[in-house]
């Protein structure tokens, strides 16, 4: 019994993370506290892609004012400027150009049963991004950004539950109603970014994001 039992976890445990461990760089998460653009390089001139307000990703080091981040993430197979938080879950971490595509690495493929699609868990390691724009803590993020959703979307109806809709059913409504609620460009990212990170299927995952 407990050989069978430690045969398991180094099956399951111990063999995935020596594949997959080493793709991934070691560094503390951190999350973006706005939306910034991504760089190749720690001289931060060439844009190879924007990360999104809320992203989660990891820090491996800082030099001055910029940091150098590894972003794990999901992407649908075929669709490969976006890059997703979750898989299935069309919650925008990063989104890249060209050059930021090529150094994309994908770990591993996954099928969705329930869509038939595929899903690719991918990570893009030693780019940069500037260090001010990184916070420990993901609720300082969202903290800036409730008061905006609680007076912008509460003028016409009662304020909507951020659990009222699931991640992918969210940015259809605020497409509607950011133009309703006369929001910049910024502010509705924001606020849709918000809502999808405490929509009803996002909030139920550990560790994803804590208390509105
Ligand atoms: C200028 C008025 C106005 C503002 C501001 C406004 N809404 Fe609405 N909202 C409406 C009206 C009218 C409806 C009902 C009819 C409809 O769905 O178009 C509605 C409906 C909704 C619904 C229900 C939709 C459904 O499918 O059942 C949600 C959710 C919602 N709003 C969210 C928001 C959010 C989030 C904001 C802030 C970004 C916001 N609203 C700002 C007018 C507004």
């Amino acid at each position: 019994m407990v050989n069978k039992a430690i045969f398991i976890f180094i099956l399951n445990i111990i063999v995935p993370f020596m594949i997959f461990g080493t793709a991934f760089a070691k560094g503390d998460a951190m999350f973006a506290s706005s939306t910034v653009n991504i760089y190749k390089d720690r001289a931060g001139q060439v844009s190879i892609g924007q990360l999104e307000v809320g992203a989660k990703v990891y820090l491996l080091k800082e030099e001055k004012d910029m940091a150098e981040i590894s972003i794990k993430g999901w992407r649908q197979k075929g669709l490969k400027c976006v890059i997703y938080a979750f898989e299935g879950k069309r919650i925008i971490l990063a989104e890249l150009e060209p050059d930021g595509i090529k150094l994309v690495k994908v770990v591993k493929t996954v099928k969705d049963e329930d869509t038939q699609l595929v899903w690719e868990r991918v990570v893009l390691n030693n780019v940069w991004i500037k260090s001010k724009y990184l916070v420990k803590d993901v609720n300082k993020v969202w903290s800036k950004i409730s008061p905006l959703f609680h007076e912008r979307c509460s003028m016409c109806h009662a304020l909507p539950r951020t659990t009222t809709f699931t991640a992918n059913q969210w940015p259809s409504t605020l497409r509607v109603m950011t133009k309703r609620a006369a929001l910049t460009k910024k502010q509705a990212d924001e606020i849709t970014m918000f809502l999808q990170y405490h929509a009803k299927d996002v909030v139920k995952r550990a560790g994803a994001t804590r208390k509105r």
